[in-house]
């Protein structure tokens, strides 16, 4: 199956799922985000030779070439920016980008009949729910970035693709907060210049890059007064993405688009997650109550019971290890 942005965070660890899972993989990325050591530490873990195309999705010609000289009938479609603040400073690089890459393929499964198209997507399309946990059907906030535009412009792109052409199938995963690494240390997020996300940030304030970590807002209405968030493995996330395979690749849909929430269904404070990693790691982080994020929601986590179900797929990795997971990353990446 072709892979795009398949040397990036999510798109390493789903590759070694896939392949652990018996399927092919072709990656197409243009590195604009990533490292061709990234592939390296894919073939590492798995013992095999990865199929690697460097080419940006947006040039259309040369995202044919790609179905030109290999068979797929699945795409999974992970190429994007994402950095929710540089969208909102340059929100025509976000809309040119993430739509036109989507579009392409989208464009081009249609042409050569190639039928199972899978979108990245992601828990900001709910905004700041009125009800918790969300499920599938909580409604979808107005977007407050581009970055999380683009993400409900790609669902409803795909969703008309899939029930206006009889040949074009689609599932949106919608992520919640991905973190840690593989359990191998071999791949891992690589954030480019000050992390946004708040684990990278940690795991680089604990190695001592950052001096330290400022957590956004103290005085939200939670038990601690810290925002509440489903952070997901990421390697329980790519085994998502082998579920949702299966289940289009055997005929097992049950809509021509379909959506599933990706989480575990827990909410986590960051002040808890602060004090996990210093426990699980035994360490102490240097940290500080900062003001609130501009654009920060409260609380937002999942109900996985639809995933759980449709899908045979369950988050099961625990905090702790997942936190473990970062920090040897970390470790690994700067040689401590
Ligand atoms: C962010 C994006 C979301 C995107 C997701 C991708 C925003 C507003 N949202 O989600 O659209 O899909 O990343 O992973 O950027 N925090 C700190 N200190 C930090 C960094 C974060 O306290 O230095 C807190 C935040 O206030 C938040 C939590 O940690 O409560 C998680 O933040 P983050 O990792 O950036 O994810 P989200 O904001 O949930």
């Amino acid at each position: 199956m072709l892979v795009s942005g398949g040397a990036g965070y999510i798109g390493t660890h789903t590759c070694v799922a896939l392949i652990e899972a018996g399927y092919d993989v072709v990656v197409v990325d243009n590195f604009s985000n990533s490292e061709a050591s990234a592939i390296k530490g894919v073939e590492q873990i798995t013992g095999r030779d990865i199929a690697f195309e460097q080419v940006d999705t947006c040039d259309i010609e040369a995202l044919r070439g790609v179905f030109l000289r290999h068979e797929f009938d699945t795409v999974i479609h992970f190429a994007a920016f994402k950095a929710v603040g540089e969208s909102v400073a340059e929100p025509l690089k976000y809309y040119m980008n993430n739509l036109t890459s989507f579009m392409n393929v989208c464009a081009l499964m249609k042409e050569y009949g190639r039928p199972n198209i899978l979108f990245s997507s992601s828990a900001t399309v709910y905004g700041e729910p009125d009800a918790l946990p969300v499920t599938e059907q909580s409604p979808r906030q107005p977007a407050t970035s581009p970055y999380g535009n683009t993400k409900q412009m790609c669902e409803d792109i795909l969703r008309d693709c899939c029930h206006a052409y009889d040949g074009v199938d689609g599932i949106a995963l919608r992520y919640f907060n991905p973190i840690g690494a593989h359990p191998s240390a071999l791949i891992g997020e690589l954030p480019r210049g000050v992390p946004n996300n708040l684990v990278p940030f940690i795991t680089q304030t604990a190695a001592g890059i950052r001096e330290c970590l400022s957590i956004f807002g103290s005085d939200y209405p939670t038990a601690d007064g810290t925002c509440l968030r489903d952070y997901i493995d990421v390697v329980d996330l790519a085994e998502a993405h082998v579920a949702a395979i299966n289940r289009m690749v055997g005929g097992k849909m049950e809509e021509k688009y379909e959506i599933f929430n990706i989480g575990t269904g827990r909410p986590v404070s960051v002040l808890e997650l602060v004090n996990t990693f210093e426990r699980v790691n035994g360490l102490k982080l240097n940290y500080k109550m900062a003001p609130r994020r501009t654009g920060d929601v409260c609380s937002v986590w999942a109900d996985t019971s639809l995933a759980n179900s449709e899908l045979g797929w369950k988050a099961r990795r625990s905090l702790d290890e997942t936190l473990a997971s970062a920090w040897a990353w970390e470790k690994h990446v700067r040689n401590i």
